[in-house]
C-alpha cells in the first residue's frame, strides 16, 4: 500500500521545511497554498500524526506560529524528492510498506513507460532478491530497498558497468554522510569492517544489440542491530548503525546514494566507464589479493590483479592473465 499523506499535508509541510529555521504564521502558509487557516490546522495536526515534529507558538493576537524540526523515519516519496529538481532520479518515487521485490515491481513500471529516474522503494520486501538466485534479507524499518529505472542507450554488453557504479555511488554516499571507510568487493558488495552492509542486484530487458531499459536494484542495511541479522546472515552482515553507533537517516542517505549515482550515470552514458575506473579501483577491497572464483565451470584460485576498462576483473591465474566479468569471488582468508 502507498502512503497516504495528502497533497495538502505535503504542501502546508514543504511551506515549513522552505523556512525551516524559524517560526512561520499560519496566516502565511493560508495565503501561500490559498486554502483556509482551518485547512492548515487540519494539516498541521495529520504531520504532528504522523510523527513531525513541529514546535509551535502562539503570537499575543493569538496567531499560531509553527517552525519545523524533523521529520518522521518513513520513507515518504515528497522527503526523499525534496530539494531534487523533475528531472532527477527520485523525482518521481512509488514507496511501499511493503513490497514482494522492488526490482520485480520495477519492471512492471518500466514496462508500462514510467520515466528514467523513476524510483520504486520499499521499508520492506517479503521476496527480495539477490544475486545469483540469493535473496536478499529486507526487515521492516531498518534498510533501504530501492530499484532505479534506467534508459541507457548503450549495448546489453556494457550493462555490468552500472553496477559498478552503482556500488561505487553507495560506497561514497555513506563515507561521506557517516565518515565510515567502505569497500567493494568486486562486482557490487559495498562493505564495511570487512562485511556486507550494501549490495547491488541489476537486471535488464534487452534485445541482442539493444537495452530496452535497466532495474539497478539496491539493498542497504541501515538502522540494523547485530540481531536483526539471522544466523548465516550474521557472521558476514553488518549495517551503518553497527558501524557507526549510531541510528542513520534512511532519507539523507537515499538522497545522496541517488545523487551520486545519478551523477555518475550521465558520465558513464556520456564517456562509458573508463572515467570512473579511477574511483572504482579506489574503492576496491580485492586487488593484490588472493581470491577463489569459478571460472570454466571449475573453482579456481588466483590473485586479484586489476579492474579494466570495461569493469572485468582482472585475475593472475598461474601465471595467466585472465578477465571475469561475472559471478562470485571470496576471498581465500576471509569474507
Ligand atoms: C546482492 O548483493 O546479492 C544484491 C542484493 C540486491 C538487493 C536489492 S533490495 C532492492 C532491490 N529489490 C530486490 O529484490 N533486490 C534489490
Amino acid at each position: 500500500m502507498a502512503k497516504d499523506i495528502t497533497q495538502t499535508q505535503i504542501d502546508v509541510l514543504n511551506e515549513l521545511k522552505e523556512r525551516a529555521s524559524s517560526f512561520v504564521g499560519i496566516d502565511i502558509i493560508a495565503r501561500e497554498l490559498e486554502i483556509s487557516k482551518t485547512r492548515v490546522k487540519a494539516a498541521l495536526r495529520e504531520l504532528l500524526n504522523w510523527g513531525y515534529q513541529l514546535e509551535q507558538k502562539s503570537t499575543q493576537k493569538s496567531e499560531l506560529r509553527v517552525k519545523y524540526i524533523a521529520s518522521p523515519d518513513i520513507l515518504f516519496p515528497h522527503e526523499i524528492s525534496f530539494g531534487r529538481d523533475e528531472e532527477s532520479f527520485g523525482f518521481n518515487i512509488y514507496s511501499f510498506d511493503r513490497v514482494g521485490s522492488t526490482n520485480t515491481l520495477a519492471h512492471k513500471y518500466a514496462e508500462r513507460g514510467e520515466a528514467e529516474g523513476t524510483v520504486v522503494i520499499a521499508d520492506r520486501q517479503t521476496a527480495g532478491k539477490g544475486r545469483l538466485g540469493r535473496s536478499w534479507h529486507s526487515p521492516a524499518r531498518t534498510g533501504a530497498y530501492m530499484s532505479i529505472i534506467l534508459r541507457p542507450e548503450i549495448l546489453p554488453t556494457y550493462a555490468p558497468g552500472l553496477s559498478l557504479i552503482a556500488a561505487v555511488s553507495v560506497a561514497e554516499a555513506i563515507r561521506k554522510l557517516y565518515k565510515l571507510k567502505t569497500a567493494i568487493k568486486w562486482p557490487n558488495d559495498v562493505l564495511i569492517n570487512d562485511k556486507k552492509a550494501a549490495g547491488v542486484l541489476t537486471e535488464l530487458s534487452a534485445e541482442l544489440d539493444h537495452v530496452r531499459y535497466v532495474i539497478v536494484g539496491i539493498g542497504i542495511n541501515i538502522n540494523m542491530t547485530e540481531a536483526d541479522f539471522p544466523g548465516e546472515i550474521h557472521s558476514r552482515a553488518t549495517s551503518i548503525r553497527i558501524a557507526s553507533g549510531d541510528k542513520a537517516d534512511r532519507i539523507a542517505l537515499v538522497q545522496g546514494i541517488l545523487s551520486h549515482f545519478e551523477a555518475r550515470y550521465h558520465d558513464f552514458c556520456d564517456s562509458g566507464i573508463a572515467g570512473q575506473i579511477k574511483a572504482i579501483r579506489g574503492y576496491s577491497s580485492i586487488l593484490g589479493k588472493r581470491i577463489r572464483f569459478s571460472y570454466r565451470g571449475d573453482n579456481a584460485e588466483g590473485t586479484a590483479v586489476d579492474i579494466d576498462e570495461s569493469g572485468q576483473l582482472l585475475v593472475d591465474l598461474n601465471g595467466e592473465r585472465i578477465a571475469i566479468s561475472s559471478g562470485e569471488i571470496t576471498l581465500t582468508d576471509s569474507y
